[in-house]
C-alpha cells in the first residue's frame, strides 16, 4: 500500500518510522511518502494560509499550494488514490472505515492546520476522485496530523502480514464477526499471582468452550459499563441464549422493536 501525507509539519509524522508501521515500511509492505506543503508555496515566506472570506477568527489554508501538491502527487503514481481529509466536521473514523481503507492500494492524507482548507480544494478533487472527510472523534485538535497517525496505524495493522498473528484482529473490539458490537474483555498473562491478585480460574481450565463463554460474558459486562449504546444498537439476532441470560442479569430486556434496552430499574441504578 502507498501512503502520501501532505503537511506543514513533516516532523510530526516521525512516529510512522516506529513500531508496527515503521517495520511494515522497512519490510516494503508500506510505501510512506511525507511531503512538505510549503514546497508548493511560492512567495518568500512560503505562505500557505490567509484570512477567511466573510470574516471570523483564524486562518484558512490557501487552495493553490494544495492544488499543486495534489496534482504532482497524483501524477506520480498509477491509478487513483482515495484522498482522506482529516477534519472534525467529517464522518466518524470507525473500524469499518479502517477495514474499507485497508484494501485500497493508495491513500493520500491531507492534514490541515488553522481553520481548515479552502472548500474548493475538496470540491475540485471530490469531482473526480474518492475524497473522504473523516473525524477521529468529537473533539477539536490543533491539526490533522495526529488524526493521520491514528488512521494510518488502524489501517496498517489490518494489512496482510503486518500483525504477527493473523488472528489477532478477529477479536478486536468493533471488528466485524461474532464479537461485533461488543468491547473486548480483560486479558491476563504470567505470573499467575501478582500482588495477591490471581487469574480467573476458568482461564487456567484448558476448557476452550468455557473460556470462550467467559470471554463473551466479560465482553457484555464491559460493554454494559462503558458503551451501553453499542448494546442498544446491536442486532439481537446475534445474541444466543447465554447472551440473553447475561444481558438480563445486567438489567437489559428485549423491547417491542426487538432491540435491547435497559430496564427502568437498571437505568435508575
Ligand atoms: N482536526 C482537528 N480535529 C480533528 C478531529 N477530531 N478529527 C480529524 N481531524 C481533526
Amino acid at each position: 500500500m502507498r501512503l502520501d501525507v501532505v503537511t506543514i509539519f513533516p516532523e510530526y509524522l516521525e512516529p510512522l518510522n516506529v513500531s508496527l508501521v515503521g517495520k511494515a515500511r522497512a519490510r516494503g509492505q508500506l510505501d510512506v511518502r511525507i511531503h512538505d506543503l510549503r514546497e508548493w508555496a511560492h512567495d518568500k515566506h512560503n505562505t500557505v494560509d490567509d484570512t477567511p472570506y466573510g470574516g471570523g477568527p483564524g486562518m484558512v489554508m490557501k487552495p493553490e499550494p494544495w492544488g499543486e501538491a495534489l496534482d504532482e502527487i497524483l501524477a506520480s503514481g498509477d491509478g487513483e488514490p482515495v484522498i482522506v481529509v482529516p477534519t472534525p466536521s467529517g464522518v466518524p473514523f470507525t473500524q469499518q472505515l479502517a477495514v474499507e481503507l485497508s484494501v485500497k492500494p493508495w491513500l493520500v492524507f491531507t492534514p490541515a492546520r488553522y481553520e481548515g482548507i479552502d472548500r474548493r480544494v475538496i470540491e475540485e478533487y471530490g469531482d473526480r476522485l474518492d475524497v473522504r472527510e473523516v473525524s477521529i472523534g468529537d473533539y477539536v485538535l490543533a491539526g490533522g496530523e495526529a488524526p493521520v497517525l491514528v488512521m494510518v496505524e488502524a489501517v496498517a495493522r489490518l494489512l496482510p502480514g503486518v500483525l504477527g498473528n493473523a488472528a489477532s484482529h478477529q477479536d478486536d473490539s468493533f471488528a466485524p464477526g461474532a464479537m461485533a458490537d461488543l468491547l473486548e474483555g480483560p486479558v491476563y498473562t504470567k505470573p499467575p499471582e501478582w500482588r495477591g491478585r490471581g487469574i480467573p480460574e476458568v482461564l487456567l481450565s484448558g476448557h476452550h468452550g468455557k473460556i470462550a463463554r467467559w470471554r463473551r460474558d466479560e465482553a457484555f459486562r464491559r460493554t454494559d459499563r462503558n458503551r451501553p449504546d453499542l448494546i442498544e444498537r446491536a442486532d439481537p439476532a446475534a445474541f444466543d441464549k447465554h447472551d440473553r441470560a447475561i444481558l438480563a442479569a445486567l438489567g437489559w430486556s428485549e423491547g417491542d422493536d426487538g432491540r435491547f434496552g435497559r430496564t427502568a430499574e437498571a437505568v435508575e441504578e
